[in-house]
């Protein structure tokens, strides 16, 4: 295939500013796309909290954005991924990201990201660069194909492809239906098959309809999405562009999640050598005030607490299981007040059993994933999920429910089986969290030589984006043949 100019245009991107796992996939796949010989760039906010990675360069042009009655004016600056020649630019305004936070609850949550949407738009003719195609993540992205189709059709911008990836339906972007004029689209774009939804706009469903091809972010959630429980309302949607719909699986930053080489780690360790796990583990017991015992089983948990991982279920059960198993919690997450409250409630009443840190902290996140012996990721939806992905490369087998990508990335193992990564179970209730867990821990204690081996199967496994970048790449070419017309040799 040709050299294909490539942007990736993201809400956020790992090292400078995350959320959650959209963040791991835009700081990593653009790197594996550049390395199979593409030009490969990257576009961002630039929010009050990102943090300057390496060595940044403000670009001198000022970036006029044709959004509202006047157009604004705009910073942008230039660095690039770590650890690869890929260019990330960021968009600097005030008015719209100098906020500490990525998302907000106000009014204007949807405006920002439709100034943002413009301002690459802007940026690409700034650079001179005209993308083959352009690749956009969730709902904040998805005003940039009703762009390209509409008010830009008639440019040689407005012949980029789209790849819309969802990462989550659940999050849909709605806005008040002025946000049509304020984007500077035709009023007529306001209708149910575009950017209208139940009276609001909906930017995902606008994305949904305009996007050349669509991708989402596990082969399982693909087919769940276009059923009527898993579509989020967007089901009808999903069904019309079915052919034009494709599940690719996440991958890993498998250099940046590696057990081998992980700076934030007291000790490495490998498959070879599992040793260094159990100075992990030791380090992890002192740092969330757990007793030290190298044999107990320690269970670890780092996610967002939002009804969609299902950690309630936990919450609800979590007295119940110290109680009766020999077992010790790592917990790491923050979001819904009430699951936060129930953990640190359980740290207070069980201490030594179960340390419960609320909050972000990414290196804290990678001592838990090395320093636990199971995972636990009862999610109730998973459109993918990285977590239990990087668990089972750093020798901790997840229990997980058996949902989206989590079905995809996780081998139930079974007791007398030569088979399995995990635990795998079905129901969405506390019960069934329970029973997973008890199942694990009689793995873990009674049959040390099966679990043994269901750690080493799962760090074994290749879960790095060599495996899915090449398929986004076909991605790229079926996009851009259909909206071009052309064969790509
Ligand atoms: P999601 O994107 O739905 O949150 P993923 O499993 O795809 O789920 O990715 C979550 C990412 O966010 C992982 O890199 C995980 O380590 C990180 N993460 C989640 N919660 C925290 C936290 N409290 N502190 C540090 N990292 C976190
Ligand atoms: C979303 C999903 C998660 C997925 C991530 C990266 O945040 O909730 O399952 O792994 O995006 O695609």
């Amino acid at each position: 295939m040709r050299r294909l100019k490539v942007l990736f245009v993201s809400p956020e991107v790992e090292p400078f500013v995350k959320v959650g796992g959209l963040a791991d996939m835009v700081g990593a796949l653009p790197k594996e796309i550049a390395t199979l010989g593409h030009d490969v760039r990257v576009m961002c906010p630039l929010y009050s909290t990102t943090k300057r990675v390496g060595e940044w360069r403000a670009r001198e042009e000022a970036l006029g954005v044709d959004v509202g009655p006047e157009a604004r004016w705009a910073r942008s600056w230039e660095t690039v991924l770590p650890g690869s020649a890929v260019p990330a630019y960021f968009i600097e305004h005030d008015w719209y990201f100098g906020r500490p936070e990525v998302y907000s609850e106000s009014d204007d949550n949807a405006f920002r990201f439709a100034f943002f949407c413009r301002a690459t738009l802007a940026l690409c003719e700034q650079l001179g660069w005209i993308p083959d195609v352009i690749h956009c993540h969730d709902w904040t992205t998805g005003l940039l194909p009703v762009m390209l189709n509409t008010t830009l059709k008639d440019t040689p911008l407005g012949r980029a492809a789209t790849v819309f990836t969802i990462h989550n339906l659940e999050h849909q972007g709605l806005a008040h239906r002025s946000i049509v004029e304020f984007s500077r689209l035709p009023a007529a774009e306001y209708r149910a098959t575009s950017i209208e939804s139940h009276g609001q706009a909906n930017l995902m469903k606008a994305g949904l309809y305009h996007a050349s091809k669509i991708t989402t972010v596990s082969p399982s959630y693909a087919r769940e999405i276009r059923t009527r429980d898993g579509g989020c309302g967007l089901d009808g949607v999903l069904q019309f562009r079915a052919a034009d719909l494709i599940g690719i699986l996440n991958g890993i930053d498998a250099q940046a999640w590696n057990p081998e080489a992980d700076a934030a780690l007291p000790a490495k360790f490998s498959a070879a050598d599992l040793s260094g796990k159990a100075s992990c583990k030791a380090a992890l017991q002192m740092r969330l005030g757990l007793t030290p015992d190298p044999h107990i089983a320690v269970f670890g948990v780092v996610a967002r607490l939002v009804h969609q991982k299902g950690l309630d279920l936990l919450a609800e059960s979590l007295g119940h299981v110290v109680e009766r198993m020999h077992v010790q919690f790592a917990i790491l997450g923050s979001g819904d007040e009430k699951v936060e409250n129930a953990f640190r409630w359980t740290a207070e009443k069980y201490p030594g059993r179960v340390g419960a840190h609320i909050g972000f902290d990414g290196r804290l996140a990678r001592l838990i994933q090395a320093g636990s012996d199971l995972f636990v990721m009862p999610s109730r939806a998973e459109p993918c999920g990285l977590t239990q992905m990087y668990a089972m490369r750093y020798g901790t087998p997840p229990i997980v429910r058996a949902t989206g990508g989590l079905v995809d990335t996780v081998e139930n193992y079974e007791e007398g089986k030569d088979r399995g990564t995990g635990f795998v179970f079905r129901e969405a209730n506390s019960a069934a969290l329970y029973q997973a867990i008890g199942r694990a821990c009689a793995t873990y204690y009674d049959r040390p030589q099966e679990f043994r081996a269901v750690q080493l199967r799962g760090m074994q496994r290749d879960f790095s984006w060599a495996g899915s970048a090449p398929q986004y790449l076909e991605c790229y070419r079926w996009a851009i043949e259909s909206r071009t017309g052309t064969v790509l040799d």
